[in-house]
C-alpha cells in the first residue's frame, strides 16, 4: 500500500468510526405524519417532482432507486413517500443501517433493501438505476471522483442523480471552528456529550464578527450527531460551482440541472439591474452561476441533478427557441407558495420554500397572476396565449409569455416539461 493510500484508508475508517458512534441524522422513533400523509415529502423524491429529471417522459413511480450513504432515515422516508419505487439503501455505517431498517419496518415500508457497504462498491450489486440520491455523503470521501464514478457506473443512460455537496463560501465559519477543536483536540472518536455541549455552545456563541454569525439560521439548533457532522468532522471537503462542473466532466457525468437554479443565477440577484448585467448575459452558462455564487457568497449546500455525460441534453434542456417555447408545459413545483401580495395591491407573491435567500420572491401583477392560474401542468405555453387573446395580437401575447415564462423557470417557480 502506498503512503497515499495509507492516507485514503486512515481517512475512510474515521469516517466509517464516527458515523458508526454518531448516526446521521440522528435516532428518529418514527416518520412524520406530514411525510406520512404526503403533506411533505423529501426533497427532489421523484414522486413529487418527476419533471425535474425527466421532462421529456410519462410520470411513472416504478423506479430503480439507489440511496448511496442513505444515515439513519432517509431510505425509509423515501420508501414511505414512494411506495412503488425498488429501493436499495447502502451505508458503510452498521448502526445507521440497523436504525434505518428499523424506522422502515416500524412504518411497514417494505421496499427498501438495505444494505451494509460502501458506496464505491455500488458495481457489485449487478444492477442499475433510474435514480440515485446521494446527499451529503461523497464530500467525506478520500477521493471524491472516485464515489462519482461509482455511481455513473450504476447509472442507467437516461438516469439522474440528485446529489448534495457541501458549499465553500456559505460555510467559510464552519471551517473556522473545524480548526479551532482540531487544535483543542476534540475529535468524533473522544469527544464526550459534555465537549459536544461545549461546541454548540462556543459556536452559538461566537463574535458578531465570525462568519458563523451571519449563517447562523442555516444550521438550526444541532443535535449531537448534527454537531459532530458540522464542527468535528475528520474529512469534509467544500465546493464552488466550477468545482462542481469540473468534477462531473472528470467522472463521466454533466450538470442536468440545479436544485434552485435562483441560487446561482445573476437573473434573481440585484445584478440584473446592474450595469454589468449585459457581460454577465453574453457568459458561458457555467460562468452565469459562478458568478451567481461569488455575488451571494452563502450557498452552504450545493443540490444539484446530475446524469450521465452520453445522455443527450434534448432530454433535459427545455428550448426557449421560437417555434419550441409554445410547446413547453409549465407545470408549477410542489412548495410553489402564492399569497396575498403584502403591499395591498392586486396580484399575487410568489416564493418556493425552500429558496435559500428571502429575496427570491417576486410581485405579481393581475395580468402575470391570472397567467400563472392558467397553469395546471398539461396547457403549453402555446394553449396558455390561446387563453390571452383578449391582450392583444398574437404576436404580443407571445412575447408577454416568453418574458414572464422565463422569470417563473429562473426563479425555480414551474418546471417545464417538453414531452418528447
Ligand atoms: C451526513 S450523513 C448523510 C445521511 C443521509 N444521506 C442524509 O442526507 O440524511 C453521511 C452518511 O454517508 C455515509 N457514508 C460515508 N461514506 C460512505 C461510503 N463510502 N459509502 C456509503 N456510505 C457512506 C455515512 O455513514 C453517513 O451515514
Amino acid at each position: 500500500m502506498s503512503a497515499d493510500e495509507a492516507q485514503a484508508a486512515a481517512i475512510a475508517g474515521r469516517v466509517r468510526a464516527q458515523y458508526e458512534r454518531f448516526p446521521y441524522p440522528h435516532g428518529e422513533a418514527r416518520i412524520s405524519d406530514d411525510v406520512l400523509t404526503g403533506r411533505e415529502f423529501p426533497r427532489g423524491c421523484p414522486k413529487r417532482e418527476f419533471a425535474l429529471y425527466w421532462p421529456t417522459l410519462p410520470e411513472r413511480d416504478e423506479l430503480d432507486i439507489l440511496v448511496a450513504g442513505c444515515g439513519s432515515n432517509q431510505a425509509a422516508i423515501l420508501g414511505a413517500t414512494q411506495p412503488n419505487a425498488r429501493i436499495v439503501a447502502i451505508d458503510i455505517s452498521a448502526a445507521s443501517i440497523v436504525r434505518s431498517e428499523a424506522l422502515a419496518r416500524a412504518h411497514g415500508v417494505a421496499n427498501v433493501t438495505h444494505l451494509h457497504k460502501s458506496l464505491l462498491e455500488a458495481g457489485d450489486l449487478g444492477r442499475d438505476f433510474d435514480y440515485i440520491v446521494s446527499s451529503g455523503v461523497l464530500h467525506h470521501l478520500p477521493n471524491t471522483d472516485a464515489g462519482f464514478r461509482a455511481l455513473r457506473g450504476v447509472l442507467r443512460p437516461m438516469g439522474s442523480m440528485l446529489i448534495m455537496l457541501y458549499g465553500r463560501y456559505g460555510r467559510d465559519g464552519v471551517y473556522l471552528f473545524q480548526d479551532l477543536f482540531r487544535r483543542l483536540g476534540v475529535t468524533p472518536e473522544t469527544a464526550t456529550a459534555d465537549d459536544l455541549r461545549h461546541v454548540a455552545d462556543l459556536v452559538k456563541n461566537a463574535p458578531a464578527t465570525h462568519p458563523i454569525t451571519l449563517r447562523r439560521a442555516y444550521f438550526g439548533d444541532p443535535s449531537e450527531a448534527e454537531i459532530v457532522d458540522l464542527f468535528l468532522h475528520p474529512r469534509d471537503v467544500a465546493y464552488t460551482v466550477p468545482e462542481i462542473y469540473d468534477t462531473l466532466a472528470r467522472t463521466g457525468l454533466a450538470l442536468q440541472a440545479w436544485y434552485y437554479r435562483a441560487h446561482y443565477s445573476p437573473r434573481c440577484t440585484p445584478l440584473v439591474d446592474h450595469p454589468f448585467y449585459e457581460r454577465i448575459e453574453r457568459l458561458p452558462e457555467r460562468e452565469r452561476f459562478a458568478i451567481g455564487e461569488l455575488y451571494r457568497a452563502a450557498v452552504h449546500q450545493h443540490f444539484f441533478v446530475a446524469c450521465r455525460d452520453d445522455r443527450p441534453r434534448a432530454t433535459y434542456v427545455p428550448d426557449f427557441a421560437d417555434d419550441k417555447l409554445f410547446a413547453l408545459v409549465p407545470q408549477l413545483r410542489p412548495s410553489f407558495v402564492a399569497e396575498p401580495r403584502p403591499d395591498g395591491q392586486p396580484g399575487l407573491r410568489c416564493r418556493l420554500g425552500g429558496h435559500l435567500f428571502k429575496i427570491l420572491q417576486l410581485n405579481f401583477d393581475p395580468i402575470q397572476s391570472r397567467v400563472i392560474s392558467l397553469i395546471d401542468g398539461r396547457r403549453s405555453v402555446g394553449a396558455i396565449a390561446g387563453e390571452l387573446q383578449d391582450l392583444g395580437d398574437a404576436a404580443t401575447v407571445r412575447a408577454y409569455l416568453r418574458g414572464l415564462i422565463e422569470d417563473l423557470w429562473e426563479f425555480d417557480f414551474v418546471f417545464l416539461r417538453f414531452p418528447g
